[in-house]
């Protein structure tokens, strides 16, 4: 997408659409509506005199030949109520302008800037990004290809400034990261296979300067990964591998260093435990974890803070076959403790294990991981909130504190010694569920007993990593979820 500022004054702007925004108090006059010519606004008084302007959320109100206007069509989008409008408001609000217009053909759009406001240009030029996403990769008449292909920032006369010029390269950043998050979840498991997961990494890794280094079956099986190869060594075609990524800039402090480990399941169909038929389709996104980690480094390869952090990503399918682990087997993981598998489904905790005592030994201080992990954190939480987990305060608090301000929905839900006996074994150390209650609590801990004394943080994104419903600000499908936050944290720790 072409993203430009246009500094010529408004009434001299000559584009096909050009967009603004308008509060519910004042809707002829607040918002951006407010910069447009006297004209104009006496239009849309009159508009709004007649019921047609209300500045209710996501309103779309269209003036063709504005008066006082040199623009083909002026789009007035409905922003709500004035007290409560934030960032992600702004946000949805480009968003909503880009998918209106481009189901009805657009293809430019000129967003009227909020004058001198460069965080503004960041939120509509992310926000414009996002909503141009569509998961329809593999039909044959695609509505992306319909998209926007040209952004105008509308600056009314002034001049864009190199705070505006920075502004706009990091919201095509961050939107451009969950993208490219999105689109690796929603590609179906015989084509993002462990292999292919890998060669995008590596592909990304190239083109962004990251160290990127690929381990295969052979490696995961020298390095003692007994946990993950129990998974791995089910999938008799599709061989796993272990991705790792590294950002280390120059004159970064030698710690931390951030382990971000990612879940990378490329299908889960429950293995020998096979999960039901009805929703398995769904476990094509059961990489959702890893993909995010690829994201965030994406972005941050982009965005260099100054701060060290290392990606991991077990990716592998989990697969019932004459090789596959089975419910009963004992397994050593790579620290030596020993696992009962109760379940060939609860197979994330397992290849999570092996992946953060791995980086603990490639040196990571702080280990922050995220997957699709169980059905009962989406039970607790719906697809709005990602849990929240771990024993370390102070990163579990740096976060929520980067959720918050990123305008991600995280939650804490508790980890307590308590719980620590459901998933005792008999037979050894650990084992692999430690039943239906409290699913998700379980699960996390189970991670963090790998963890060890470093601090750790796990986000379960089963719930968030899809949006089963389409937004007027994004479409129907992967979400990206977890990006903003995890890249809002490393920005802000290095700051
Ligand atoms: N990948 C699933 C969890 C999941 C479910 C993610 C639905 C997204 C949507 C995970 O591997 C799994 O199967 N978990 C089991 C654990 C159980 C066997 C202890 C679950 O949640 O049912
Ligand atoms: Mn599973
Ligand atoms: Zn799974």
């Amino acid at each position: 997408m072409k993203i430009e500022f246009r500094p010529e004054p408004l009434a001299q702007l000559s584009v096909p659409t050009l967009v603004a925004y308008t509060f519910e108090d004042a809707p002829a006059s607040s918002g951006t509506v407010e910069q447009l010519p006297e004209e104009t606004r006496q239009q849309l008084k009159e508009l709004q005199t007649a019921g047609e302007l209300t500045g209710k959320p996501f309103e779309f109100t269209i003036l063709r030949q504005p008066a006082g206007l040199a623009v083909a069509k002026l789009l007035v989008v409905g922003a709500g109520k004035r007290e409560k409008f934030t960032e992600t408001h702004l946000r949805h609000l480009a968003g909503a302008a880009t998918r209106h217009l481009r189901s009805r053909g657009g293809r430019e759009l000129a967003w009227l800037l909020d004058s001198n406001d460069a965080s503004a240009v960041a939120s509509v030029v992310e926000g414009v990004l996002v909503a141009d996403y569509d998961s329809d990769s593999y039909r044959t008449e695609r509505t992306a290809e319909k998209g926007i292909d040209t952004l105008w920032l509308a600056t009314g006369g002034v001049a864009a400034g190199s705070d505006a010029q920075a502004a706009l390269n990091s919201g095509r950043i961050l939107g451009e990261a969950q993208n490219f998050t999105r689109t690796l979840v929603n590609e179906p498991s015989n084509i993002m296979t462990p292999t292919k997961l890998a060669e995008r990494a590596a592909e990304m890794a190239a083109h962004l300067g990251l160290e990127c280094e690929v381990l295969g079956a052979e490696e995961i099986q020298r390095l003692k990964m007994g946990a993950f190869w129990a998974v791995a060594q089910g999938s008799q075609t599709e061989p796993a591998k272990l991705i790792i990524l590294r950002y280390a800039p120059e004159g970064a402090p030698a710690e931390p260093v951030i382990g971000l480990i990612g879940k990378g399941i490329t299908f889960d169909s429950g293995g020998i435990s096979i999960k039901p038929s009805e929703n398995m389709h769904e476990m094509k996104t059961d990489m959702a974890g890893g993909a995010t980690m690829l994201g965030v480094m994406q972005a941050i390869a982009q965005l260099k803070p100054n701060v060290r952090v290392t990606a991991l990503i077990p990716a592998t399918e989990n697969m019932p076959s004459g090789n596959a682990f089975k419910p009963g087997d004992v397994i050593t993981s790579m620290s030596g403790k020993t696992i009962e598998i109760l379940n060939t489904d609860a197979e994330g905790r397992l290849v999570l294990a092996d992946a953060l005592t791995y980086a603990k030994q490639l040196g990571c201080t702080v280990l922050i991981d995220a997957a699709t992990l169980t059905g009962a954190c989406m039970v607790a939480l719906g697809n709005i909130t990602t849990g929240v987990f771990g024993w370390d305060k102070e990163w579990v608090n740096r976060v929520l504190a980067a959720a918050n301000s990123a305008g991600e929905k995280m939650w804490q839900l508790p980890v307590d010694d308590d719980y620590r006996d459901l998933y005792k074994s008999t037979i050894a150390d650990l084992a692999n569920t430690g039943g239906r209650y409290g699913g998700a609590i379980t699960a996390a801990m189970f991670i963090g007993e790998f963890a060890g004394d470093t601090p750790w943080v796990h986000l379960d994104i089963a719930g968030t990593r899809w949006a089963n419903d389409e937004k007027p600000y994004r479409a129907k499908g992967p979400t990206g979820h977890g990006v903003r936050t995890l890249v809002q944290l490393l920005t802000d720790f290095a700051a």
